[in-house]
């Protein structure tokens, strides 16, 4: 039997349960076409009804398994490729076209997950024994309020999520990897660091520097989600509005694939936002895409049980800080489980 912290830690690496996390973007789910990722391990696939309501299910034909993202969408349900079995978007086998009156239709075969959509992304809830039915969902404040624009950038990591987490909670690497970069070039190489607990969660900053580079994170622990904001300096010769937010979600798909979601957002309204819009596509977003290239390159370069041989300075408290949060959420998780598996 695996002990009690070799399951939380494995809860941790795989992710928690209980969260919404973003799986695409909105534009990526379509009617025409099913598309297939992973979440937490486990294949799903997601598709557009005729109404435009998404559906999520598990990537998993009832019929003998085969992945039902490469098949085709019929009247809204999904068909699958190999002998054309057909499953709608709660899991319920539809149809067996092969075979007349075939006992699978109308059984339940699969789980079935709830989306929404905000800010041009598809969060996915991904159900724990505590909250089986996703609890609301705390959005970043500037996806609701008018006066913020921005742009959804995502990518895929061969790296474990906890490390895309640990490399947002740690302002010092900024000017150190990135110190070629346009916008993160500024400020001091040495520094302390301080930790501050904020209402939803904690924030990490720099003590000797504000406003001049990446000096500071935050990170907002909501009971269905998680998510950090930075904000950048942002070059006057890049168009109008304020200081450059990033927000970012990070999503496990699996024990080395992670897929971030970062938006890049400014306070620009009417005209300024469109100029802001055009200025950026045109001059800033090849840089951005820089920057986020050394962070994969580096994560992806270091073994994933680093972990093990690491040792942690005075930086690194926003990482600590993290881990603390993860652990204790698992293991209130793992508990639960347990519990529920004895009654
Ligand atoms: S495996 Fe899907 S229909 Fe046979
Ligand atoms: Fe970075």
């Amino acid at each position: 039997m695996t002990d009690k912290k070799t399951m939380i830690e494995e809860r941790v690496n795989t992710g928690l349960r209980g969260q919404w996390y973003p799986v695409a973007k909105s534009v990526e789910i379509r009617k025409d076409h099913p598309y297939g990722t992973a979440l937490l391990g486990e294949k799903i696939v997601l598709w557009r009804d005729e109404t435009g309501a998404i559906k999520c299910i598990e990537d998993f034909c009832p019929h003998r398994g085969a992945p039902l993202s490469y098949g085709k969408i019929h009247d809204g349900n999904i068909g699958c490729r190999y002998h054309g079995v057909i499953v709608d978007g709660e899991g319920v086998v539809q149809r067996v076209p092969a075979m007349p009156e075939c006992a699978l239709e109308g059984r339940k075969a699969l789980n079935h997950f709830e989306t929404c959509e905000h800010f041009d992304a598809v969060f996915v809830y991904v159900p724990s024994v505590d909250q089986p039915d996703a609890p609301e969902f705390t959005l970043p404040k500037e996806f609701t309020d008018d006066a913020w624009a921005g742009f959804l950038c995502t990518a895929v990591w061969d790296c474990n999520y906890r490390y895309a987490l640990d490399n947002l909670a740690d302002p010092m690497h900024g000017c150190y990897l990135h110190a070629e970069s346009f916008t993160l070039a500024f400020g001091s190489k040495q520094d302390l660091l301080e930790l501050n607990k904020t209402e939803d969660g904690f924030r990490v900053s720099r003590l000797g520097q504000t406003g001049e580079n990446f000096d500071w994170t935050e990170f907002e622990v909501h009971p269905g989600g998680m998510f950090c904001f930075l904000d950048i300096p942002y070059p006057k010769a890049a168009g109008p509005g304020g200081v450059f937010r990033i927000i970012g979600f990070v999503s496990p798909m699996g024990p080395l694939k992670t897929k971030v979601f970062f938006w890049r957002m400014r306070q620009v309204e009417g005209f300024a936002a469109d100029s802001w819009r055009f200025l950026y596509r045109a001059k800033m977003e090849q840089t951005h895409w820089d920057v986020l290239e050394q962070d994969r390159v580096m994560l992806e370069g270091m073994p994933d049980d680093a972990r093990k041989r690491e040792m942690l300075y005075q930086h690194d408290l926003g990482v600590s800080r993290l881990r603390q949060i993860l652990t204790r959420a698992a293991k209130k998780q793992i508990d639960s489980e347990e519990k529920a598996s004895a009654e």
